[in-house]
């Protein structure tokens, strides 16, 4: 009976997050319903039990934003470290970190004083002046990708987020082509390859390179010229990547996909096949870069002959502040003239300030160990788990993915009405980005609370299927 009542229930909480505008009634209603109180009550955290207010934002959202995610019914106020903290005051351990965003974890005081200083000084100038924090966070981001023995890393050049980060590369790319070319083939080069569950943002450009029919169907049609490949397919690499193409944009690790890890084969496959063809190879590191794995860049796991022209960066970089950075090789710099490319917010000296303290504490040898044994910790607790659902573990760092054998979207709400947040990722995925600095208490907290939502999403799998 409570069983069914928890299906039921999170039946009707699923209707009520595809149609917001009756989000409050529906709730109000539900909480009347004694059953229901009843089961909450075996909730730490169930949706139901939301505080009045909570209601009452919600409904203001309804009426004036656009609707374009599906949302629980919870407002969060604010956020210390891995937890955060809802309008009804009740605590939620964070294993999502804003999607692989607050690597120092929420309300971190350095991040909050370096912005207040800043912001006192200069927030935006625009890009007709220079300012000092974008020159020190370029010099940070060269030096530390150099010093950590990678690829020639030469010039940045600053964004306001992942998506606007990898258009430009593209742009870059399609420019550097036009001016390489064999002669009479200049018109011809502009082919982009990207790759299967690869996902790189929702503008026309970065969308045209995430072969996603949900993501991408509506705006049909996209920019001509992209391709899309299977990832980790060495053999299919030659088909694809010919005469014409003039980049491959592809994630090490995809995120968005399900967390799945390139192979040192296909990547070196791939910068082997780029050099014969003249096409630039770009990492997307928008998700796994910037520490997650326990190195500066994901790319770093593999040899020397993986290493890419052009790397993509965003998330992590200021811990929440919107910034995003293109980082180049000279071959690429060289091409780019005065005019090529701009942005009015990019570069502003507030969330370069930022980024340069996150920057700092991310690249240090002792954080990136520790984030290492956090990893393996975090890998080790996902493996005791045991369930029948379960069918694969994949990680690397801090960046965990856990496969189920059917759609694992309940587990979200399953785990959440019990105080932890975890998100999904393609192929029936659960996808797991803490904070960096999570600990290994706050992960066994989870854990904890990640086994009695497995547990409850067997009951109601078994009920489906009885
Ligand atoms: C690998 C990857 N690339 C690009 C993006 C887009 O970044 P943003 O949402 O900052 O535009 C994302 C966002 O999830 C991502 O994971």
């Amino acid at each position: 009976m409570l069983r069914n009542t928890l299906f039921t229930t999170s039946r009707a909480m699923l209707a009520r997050q595809a149609r917001p505008a009756t989000a409050s009634i529906a709730i109000r209603a539900m909480s009347q319903t004694s059953s229901v109180a009843a089961h909450n009550h075996a909730l730490s955290h169930a949706d139901v039990d939301a505080d009045p207010k909570t209601l009452d934002i919600i409904d203001k959202h309804a009426k004036y934003t656009l609707t374009t995610y599906g949302r629980p019914a919870v407002v969060f106020t604010h956020g210390k470290g891995s937890y955060l903290y809802d309008v009804g005051h009740r605590e939620y351990l964070d294993f999502t970190a804003g999607i692989a965003v607050n690597a120092l974890g929420h309300s971190d005081p350095e991040v909050a004083r370096i912005l207040f200083d800043q912001a006192k000084q200069v927030v935006h100038l625009s890009n007709l002046y220079y300012n000092v924090p974008a020159g020190e966070l370029a010099e940070q981001l060269i030096e530390g990708t150099r010093a950590s023995g990678d690829f020639n890393a030469s010039k940045i050049f600053f964004s306001n987020s992942g998506t606007e980060a990898n258009e430009g590369a593209l742009k870059f790319a399609r420019k550097v082509a036009k001016l390489t070319a064999k002669p009479g083939q200049e018109n011809n080069k502009f082919g982009v390859v990207s790759f299967n569950n690869g996902f790189h943002g929702r503008s026309m450009g970065a969308l045209s390179a995430t072969p996603n029919p949900k993501y991408q169907k509506p705006f049909l049609p996209l920019v001509p010229g992209f391709a899309h490949a299977p990832y980790n397919d060495v053999e299919a690499v030659d088909q694809y990547v010919t005469e014409e193409t003039c980049a491959v944009i592809v994630e090490p690790i995809q995120g968005e996909g399900g967390i799945n890890v390139a192979s040192e084969a296909f990547l070196k496959k791939l910068r082997s096949r780029c050099d014969e063809v003249g096409a630039l190879l770009i990492y997307d590191e928008i998700q796994c870069g910037l520490g997650r794995t326990g190195k500066l860049w994901a790319h770093q796991h593999f040899s020397k002959e993986c290493t890419p022209d052009i790397l993509t960066m965003a998330k992590p970089l200021a811990n929440g502040f919107p910034i995003g950075a293109i980082m180049i090789t000279d071959k690429v710099a060289e091409k780019i003239a005065i005019g090529d490319h701009g942005t009015t917010f990019g570069g502003n000296p507030l969330g370069c300030a930022v980024a340069s303290s996150v920057l700092r504490r991310i690249n240090n040898p002792e954080f990136l160990d520790n984030v290492n044994q956090t990893g393996e910790h975090f890998k080790e607790q996902l493996e005791s788990i045991q369930s029948p659902l379960i069918k694969e573990i994949r990680a690397k760092g801090m960046i965990l993915g856990m496969e189920f054998k059917v759609d694992p979207s309940p587990l979200v709400a399953l785990a959440r009405e019990r105080g932890l947040l975890i998100i999904t990722a393609a192929n029936n995925t659960v996808r797991f980005v803490p904070a960096l600095n999570i600990s290994k208490a706050e992960i066994d907290q989870g854990i904890t609370i990640l086994k009695q939502a497995i547990g409850a999403f067997e009951d109601r799998v078994m009920d489906v299927e009885a």
